[in-house]
């Protein structure tokens, strides 16, 4: 691939500018690589202008006060909302439950549907790259009700083998729970297919969209799904926010999650009455601020277009694997770039992991070391850990370029040794 003469579907540096921290130098000075973005992505400033703003303008707590402050600020966090429920395409806010991410959203369906749904011998289908998040709090629910966990198996080039579904889909199935994209393997997984034969098969489905919404159009009608889960800072929002988004008929027939103020219509000495959605699942004062940036960050990525960051990221994937891939050392996980999100998890003959990341920090160049919160993917894999280089559409392929050449030198470093 000749990647000077492509015509690129969005120009990164047009965005870079917006994004102060990857101007700032680090360590001696030099300019900042930043390839850790399934781990989290970075602010540009108009996120952080209104984060700003509210605070220094709009700021109250949400839906109590009789003040003129307080409606200010309660009209940002549900402007913030009908943002969501729009880049979803959910039928309406009521569907969009503020978390504190991903993990959360998890367990607030392993909590409350489940304890509610989940009988002995009901069987759960997960799949064997998921997550930590998308694992263990259907472990918990495992013990809580002696449910059966059981793994959609991935093949040897990291996609999910559906032959198997026909036997895994039971009468006893009564929920799938997958990943939209492996946050190791990159592999994107066909959804819809998967929710289509649940649904036949009378099972209910959540999707862990943590890497998948921040890098293509989200239809949650569209894909069927029950429940679908995300995450804010890996899109450019605060951390500490997070979505859950149900189908309005599953999340009015659940009881709440977690007890307190805003989630109630009444409450008496002995008893409550639960409020209606979605303040039936937000208790507490919710992340106000966070929420109002993840709106901003909904903005953004909606100038920027998902249909072009994902194609714009499809070629820096192809990109990647070419120019990484002459490294006789360097060995990709997952599949065929086509098939997967932005994603290069790798291993480097001759060198761990993490010293593989250290190395590539001497550069500038943040990627993550380790098993990526999915250690039994990893242990499928017959390796403990890999090093992830992960994109998003501000980066360039000159930095995959550096990337290269930072591997090569680790290498000599190694081989000096
Ligand atoms: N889930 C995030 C990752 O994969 C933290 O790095």
């Amino acid at each position: 691939m000749n990647i000077s003469t492509i015509r690129l579907p969005l120009e990164p540096n047009s965005w870079r500018a917006d994004f102060p921290i990857l101007s700032r130098p680090v360590r001696d000075g030099q300019p900042l690589v930043y390839l850790d973005n399934a781990a989290t992505t970075q602010r540009p400033r108009q996120v952080i202008q209104a984060i700003v703003d509210t605070y220094e303008n709009h700021y109250a707590n949400v839906h109590r006060g009789i003040h003129w402050l307080s409606d200010q600020s309660t009209d940002l966090f549900e402007d913030a909302r009908q943002k969501i429920s729009k880049f979803i395409n959910a039928n309406s806010e009521q569907e969009v439950i503020f978390t504190t991410g991903t993990t959360m959203a998890i367990n607030l369906v392993a909590r409350s549907w489940g304890d509610a749904n989940i009988r002995t011998g009901d069987e759960i289908l997960l799949t064997e790259m998921e997550h930590h998040a998308n694992l263990v709090p259907w472990h918990q629910l495992q013990e809580r009700t002696d449910c059966r966990l059981r793994h959609i198996p991935i093949t040897d080039d990291g996609q999910l083998n559906l032959a198997t579904l026909d036997t895994l889909l039971t009468d006893r199935t009564r929920l799938v729970s997958i990943t939209h994209v492996s946050n190791v393997l990159g592999t994107i997984n066909p959804v819809a297919e998967i929710v289509a034969r649940a649904h036949a098969a009378g099972a209910i489905v959540l999707v862990d969209a943590a890497q998948s919404a921040p890098h293509s159009p989200l239809d949650v009608q569209q894909l069927d799904a029950d429940f679908v889960a995300f995450s804010g800072h890996k899109m450019m929002g605060p951390s500490g926010v997070g979505v859950l988004y149900g189908k309005q008929s599953l999340l009015e027939a659940m009881p709440p999650f977690l007890g307190g103020g805003n989630m109630i219509r009444r409450v008496k000495l002995d008893r409550f009455e639960p409020a209606d959605l979605p303040a039936k699942f937000e208790a507490g004062t919710p992340p106000i601020v966070p929420a109002i940036g993840l709106g901003a960050a909904i903005d953004y990525l909606l100038q920027v277009g998902l249909q072009k960051i994902h194609d714009y990221e499809q070629v820096l994937t192809q990109y990647a694997h070419e120019t990484l891939g002459r490294i006789p050392e360097f060995h990709s996980l997952g599949p065929a770039p086509e098939r997967k999100a932005g994603i290069v998890s790798f291993t480097m003959d001759g060198i761990h992991p993490h010293d593989v990341a250290q190395l590539l920090d001497r550069h500038g160049i943040a990627v993550r070391a380790g098993h990526h919160c999915a250690m039994p993917l990893h242990k499928k894999l017959g390796i403990t850990a890999s090093s992830r280089a992960s994109f998003y559409f501000y980066n360039t392929p000159a930095e995959i370029d550096q990337l290269a050449a930072a591997l090569e030198d680790a290498l000599r470093v190694f081989r000096r040794r």
